[in-house]
């Protein structure tokens, strides 16, 4: 049993103590699912690979509670920010941390638009003491500053959700509701293809790098894949990452292997062939098979069925 305070709630608390309260509201708006955007602010480990100002260092992980000490860089300096950060409801969070005599308290309202088109608004509620309230303008310059900052690296995840979802895609989730520690692992398939549409796709793959030694064929999902040439290896690898999505399109490719950017998975490639040799490649996510100038790849991966569609 836990009892959950809102950020209205927790501020009428804290000004009983003298602390004066002034708001700051920011809201954007996309063309990604609700889910998109609850997944993103619970999504713990890509703190470390998309955000360059900031770091967490969580002590407490559970579904719907995380208790960190974040390293954040304000005006180029770094500063330890202790972080306590709770679903309040569905698709409402509260957080709350303090910096010397000021507590801020800030919710994020998720509202669905649409299947496809989704609203958040951020409330920073910024308490202080009253010989101290002058500050406030301060503070909601560097908040909005810190926002923009942050916004610019979260809302192209959500877009590229929102993209994969517009070519049919699922993305799934182990409860109702995200929850932070089941983020962290990153090692499992939470994407899966258009239901009913062909899993094979096919091309001349001599035609295809005739121009070109690093060409994208097929969509830019699951059923797709990019073909890259060395000398006379070529090696087939994904175009998005199987994770939650990121796309690795544009991912350099290292020891036969990309980087997703999301969260730092190692990709290897899928599979790899002689220039005009006929290969037969099975894997247990996919079958990729060259016969003469002809690759047809096939993608055979499913999901566990406890997944739940998010
Ligand atoms: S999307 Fe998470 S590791 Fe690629
Ligand atoms: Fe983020």
């Amino acid at each position: 049993m836990m009892k959950k305070l809102s950020r209205i709630e927790f501020v009428k608390k804290l000004e009983t103590e003298g602390l004066k309260f002034s708001d700051l509201v920011l809201a954007s708006e996309g063309d990604y699912a609700a889910d998109d955007s609850d997944w993103n602010y619970k999504d713990v480990p890509h703190l470390h690979c998309v955000h360059d100002l900031a770091e967490a260092y969580p002590a407490l992980i559970g579904d719907d509670l995380i208790c960190s000490i974040n390293m954040q860089s304000i005006l180029g300096i770094w500063f330890p920010v202790a972080l306590v950060n709770y679903q309040y409801a569905k698709h409402h969070q509260v957080y709350y941390t303090t910096l010397f005599f000021f507590a801020l308290v800030i919710e994020s309202k998720t509202e669905a638009l649409a299947p496809i088109r989704t609203r958040v608004t951020t409330t920073y509620s910024i308490g202080a003491p009253k010989w101290l309230f002058w500050a406030i303008p301060i503070i909601k310059m560097l908040l909005r500053k810190n926002y923009d900052v942050l916004m610019s690296a979260d809302i192209p995840m959500r877009d590229r959700r929102g993209e994969l979802r517009k070519l049919g895609y699922n993305f799934h989730k182990k409860q109702d509701d995200y929850s932070f520690i089941e983020t962290v692992d990153v090692s499992g398939t939470n994407i899966s293809p258009p239901p009913g549409k062909s899993r094979i796709v096919e091309c001349d793959y001599v035609a295809q790098l005739g121009t070109s030694s690093d060409v994208l064929v097929g969509d830019t999902g699951l059923l797709g894949f990019r073909l890259v040439r060395n000398g006379d290896e070529v090696a087939v690898f994904p175009r998005t990452c199987p994770h939650e999505g990121a796309s690795v399109e544009k991912a350099d490719c290292l020891s036969g292997a990309v980087r997703c950017p999301w969260h730092g998975r190692r990709l290897v490639a899928i599979a790899k062939f002689k220039w005009l040799q006929d290969a037969v490649i099975t894997t247990s996510t996919h079958k990729v098979q060259v016969k003469g100038t002809a690759l047809t790849f096939e993608y055979i991966g499913d999901l566990t069925q406890q997944h739940k569609a998010a």
